[in-house]
């Protein structure tokens, strides 16, 4: 099948990138250094890929992703970096035989585990991101509360969002370096073998971290791009030319196939105007033509992947593959 086969607008992967992607990542993080994150990507297929490199454990944000990775195959250690206030789901999986481990930042998010049966946590930390987490001070009492439960805790999570993403590498360096001190604090207090954090953006940076918890780096994205990483540009959606004027463009492809919390998309050799609910509004260099393809490089790859149920892999124009984006829902 050719791209220009496909229906507009659709989620185009750049095999050879994504393999290089898979690959840098796995040689520099080896083995359970890396706990790829499924919510980048949201599709067991790729995580197939990833866990082929030696990276087998994984991060999640949902109990639907949590539960698709163990249904194909890929629960060997998968942890929902996330808290939830009724873990029964949780519990159920793990009966199933995955072996699962929950963030938890409360007595209240701790009793929900110790009630479904979820045998192993982790204590999140806030690490400067305003968002869950503890205050690294109190990670010591929530492990002892935890252990006192009945709990196995694997040691401390934090997640450094507010640093992943910083565009000067030196910024982010010197941000990181304070932000993984509260989690080593805390660590300090709660003991266990992990301390799981990181992101695309501070992969190769964060040494604090016993493994990083990166997921866009398979698929990246415009904002990503930004950071000089040496990963490749690999998700594209794929849109149609639909309407054009002397002085602007436009594409089949708006607010409904793309993620916009970080920007506008981008487009080659292209000003990109604004995005509407189905229209990609574009000052091309050089004319295109109604029925024309252009590929739409997305500022955001998590939520973009999410709105669409298929990825399609491609080599040029034509597409080798189509992946189910199959951990969406909750
Ligand atoms: C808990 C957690 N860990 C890790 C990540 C890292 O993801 P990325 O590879 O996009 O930096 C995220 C992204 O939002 C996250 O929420």
């Amino acid at each position: 099948m050719r791209t220009s086969q496909l229906t507009t607008p659709a989620l185009l992967v750049d095999a050879a990138g994504l393999e290089a992607n898979l690959d840098t990542m796995a040689q520099a993080l080896p083995g359970t250094r890396l706990r790829p994150h499924v919510k980048a990507h949201k599709c067991t297929a790729l995580a197939v890929h990833q866990a082929a490199r030696g990276n087998t454990a994984f991060t999640c944000a949902t109990a639907a992703e949590m539960e698709g990775m163990a249904r194909a195959g890929l629960g060997e250690d998968l942890l929902l970096a996330n808290e939830v206030a009724d873990a029964t789901r949780l519990g159920a999986l793990a009966r199933s035989g995955a072996r699962v481990t929950v963030a938890v930042d409360s007595e209240e998010t701790i009793a929900a585990a110790v009630r479904a049966g979820v045998p192993e946590v982790l204590i999140d930390v806030n690490v400067g991101l305003p968002r869950c987490g503890c205050l690294p001070e109190d990670a010591g009492r929530l492990a002892e509360r935890a252990r006192g439960s009945g709990l196995a805790v694997r040691g401390v999570m934090g997640y450094e969002g507010h640093i992943v993403g910083l565009e000067d590498r030196s910024t982010r360096t010197a941000m990181l370096e304070e932000s993984m001190a509260q989690l080593v604090r805390a660590h300090d207090l709660v003991g266990g073998d992990v301390i799981s954090a990181g992101g695309t953006g501070t992969y190769d940076l964060n040494t604090w971290a016993t493994e990083i918890q990166a997921g866009s780096y398979a698929l990246m994205d415009t904002a990503y791009a930004k950071l000089g990483l040496p990963f490749a540009q690999a998700l594209t959606v794929l849109s149609t030319v639909i309407s054009v004027s002397d002085t602007w463009t436009v594409a089949d492809c708006g607010l409904k196939a793309l993620a916009m919390d970080h920007g506008n998309p981008s487009v080659a050799d292209a000003e990109v105007w604004f995005c509407s609910d189905e229209h990609l509004t574009f000052a091309p260099q050089a004319p295109l033509r109604v029925g024309d393809r252009i590929r739409v490089l997305p500022a955001h790859v998590d939520p973009t992947v999410a709105y669409h149920e298929h990825l399609h892999v491609v080599d040029g124009d034509e597409v080798v593959d189509r992946w189910d984006v199959d951990l969406r829902g909750w």
